[in-house]
Order: C-alpha cells, then structure tokens, then sequence
C-alpha cells in the first residue's frame, strides 16, 4: 500500500511524494526528484535527520545509535534513509527546498467565479486545469498570480485537498490589487497561475480537544479544516470562536452550521467587535474564552486572524498564564505577497 508523505521544508515550501509499500522515504523521495540531505545512506551518519510531525512509520533496524539515539527516537526525530511509513506522514525537513533541488509547485488554473460575501469578504472559486488537484494540509496557503500582473498574494484554501475545484475567502481590499481585479474585472475563464502549497499552519493529527481562534477572512483555513473533519469524523469536541468587526462581516454562517449537524462534535460563536453591533457576543475574541473551555489547557489551539488580532491573544494568553498542549498560528496582512 502506498502512503503520502508531506515534506515541509524549512523555506515554508510542502511537497508531497507516495512511498510505495516497504520504500523508505529517502528513496521514494529520490525516484520523485527530490533530494533529500543524505550521504551514507545506511544509517550511519545521521545527515538525513529530519522530524516526522505525525504518521505512523518504522525506524528500520540497521541504523547506529550515533546516528538517532533513543532519545531522539522518543521526539520523533527519524532517518529518512531507513524510515518507511505505515501510514500518511508529514515530514519536517531542516532544509530549504532549493537545496533538495526541488521548491514551489505550479498550476494553472481558470476563473469560475469571484463572489462578494460582504462588503469585506470574497470568495474566489478557481477550476485547476490539468491536473490531479494540488495536494496540501488543510491550513496551508498558496501563491495566487493577479491575472494581468507578475504580482502574487498568497492565501489559505478554504477548500478540501486534491479537488479539481478551488476555494479562497479573501479581504476586500478597497484599491488592493487583487481585491480591484476580482471586483472590477474578473471574468469567468480568466487564466490564473499558483505556486505552493505552503505553511506550518495546518490541521494536526487530532487527541485532544480543539480551539479554533478566526478573525475576519482568517475563517478561510478553519473552513478547509473542518470539511476534513466533517469528511473523517472527530470524537473530539471542536470549536470555533469567530472574530469580526461588524455584523455585515459575519460570513459562511450557513457553512458553519451545516458542520454542527455534519460533525457532532462542532460548535462555534461569533462575537463582533464594533459598539453598535446587534450580535448577543460583543467585544473580541479573547472576551469569549471563558475557562471551561480552555480545558486547562489539555486541547489543540489554532488562531488565524490580522496581526492586531493575533497578538491580542497571545497576550490574552500570557496574562491568563495559559499554555495549552499545542498551539498553531497565522498572521495574515492586507499586502502580504508571494
Ligand atoms: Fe547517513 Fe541516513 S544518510 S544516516
């Protein structure tokens, strides 16, 4: 049976290669163009230390002490020379991806449709072309080309991996580029190129309760993570807690509640920031993180919001002196750029 497994590269770029039944990763690795650091390739050296994130796998039984010494083995440090997985697995390479002679994948894709959500949100609906869909971890981002412009911005999936059909929930910009082209000018079939995936913010694998933190457009990555959990199912309780500024910023509240029924496990809130607003949660989101559940801190964080919004929880957390088990976030700016 062949599995996928995710490198991450320390240069932010993923790549995902199959290692076939009893391969060892280095070798599926280098039969898929990748190199990988290596140089005895027998479990001598240790130059092919990397981090296995999640999976299962086998550390082979041919390797020196030298190389991975049972303390690292208990850190899930592995040698990709020996390593095989026994199930998906990600990867953490201490490497950029240029120096394993590989980097960004590319796609093209055509334009379905650019749909105004409210007067700050859009969804971007792309179709790839001639491809398998671009496989990534929900949470991960891309590289999106503005049509017309060498300029790229980057942006989370909102959608599942491997589809042929693409999602993103952007920010209107007023006067930004894309959000100009997507509101001005964007026509069905207009071609549109991509480079990634990319990103350490991605679903891990799930043991213990999960917060999700949104601000704004910051929805965009949770909307992919939930779909996965939706599709594999969760015993653990989920739930989100979703940031904006002003009622009409509130979007993808059906979405939201059709995963309540589709994951039993799911909850979520909305809390808006703005003085005159009608919501019953005023006020952020850190107003909204009442003890229960923060679980004392045995649950899986992961916050996604603009910078102001993101900082405002991490301080939120150092005064609570709260560290929960695993925590994950991404700042998102207005500018931000391939
Ligand atoms: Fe030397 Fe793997 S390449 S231990």
């Amino acid at each position: 049976m062949a599995f996928t497994v995710a490198l991450n590269f320390e240069d932010g770029v993923s790549r995902f290669i199959q290692c076939n039944a009893n391969e060892k990763v280095l070798d599926a690795a280098y039969r898929q163009k990748i190199n990988l650091p290596m140089d005895c390739s027998d479990g001598v050296c240790g130059t092919c230390k990397c981090h296995c994130e999640q999976g299962e796998y086998n550390l082979g039984d041919e390797y020196l002490e030298e190389a991975l010494s049972p303390q690292e083995v208990q850190r899930r440090l592995v040698l990709t020379c020996q390593m095989v997985p026994e199930s998906d697995c990600v990867i953490d390479v201490p490497m950029a991806s240029t120096l394993c002679k590989t980097g960004c994948q590319e796609f093209s894709a055509s334009v379905v449709a650019a749909i105004p959500l409210s007067d700050s949100a859009i969804e971007f609906n792309l179709q790839l072309e001639g491809s398998d869909g671009i496989a990534f971890l929900p949470g991960q981002y891309i590289n999106v080309e503005v049509p017309g412009t060498d300029a790229s911005r980057a942006y989370s999936f909102s959608s599942l991996p491997g589809k042929q059909a693409v999602s993103f929930l952007l920010r209107n910009v007023p006067g930004g580029l894309m959000s100009s082209y997507l509101t001005g000018q964007a026509q069905p079939g207009d071609k549109v190129r991509l480079r990634g995936p990319q990103g350490s913010f991605y679903l891990r694998t799930v043991s213990r309760p999960i917060l999700f933190l949104a601000g704004g457009t910051g929805l965009a990555p949770f909307l992919s993570m939930l779909e996965q959990l939706a599709q594999n199912g969760s015993s653990q309780p989920v739930h989100l807690v979703y940031g904006v500024t002003h009622d009409h910023d509130l979007v993808k509240l059906e979405q939201l509640d059709q995963y309540c029924q589709r994951l039993p496990n799911f909850s979520y809130l909305t809390c808006v920031a703005s003085e005159d607003s009608q919501s019953p949660h005023k006020g952020y989101v850190t107003q909204h993180l009442d003890a229960g559940r923060l679980n004392e801190g045995d649950l899986d964080v992961y916050l996604c919001g603009p910078p102001a919004m993101v900082e405002a929880v991490l301080n939120d957390f150092e005064r609570r002196a709260f560290t929960p088990a695993s925590f994950h976030y991404e700042k998102f700016a207005a500018s931000q750029t391939a």
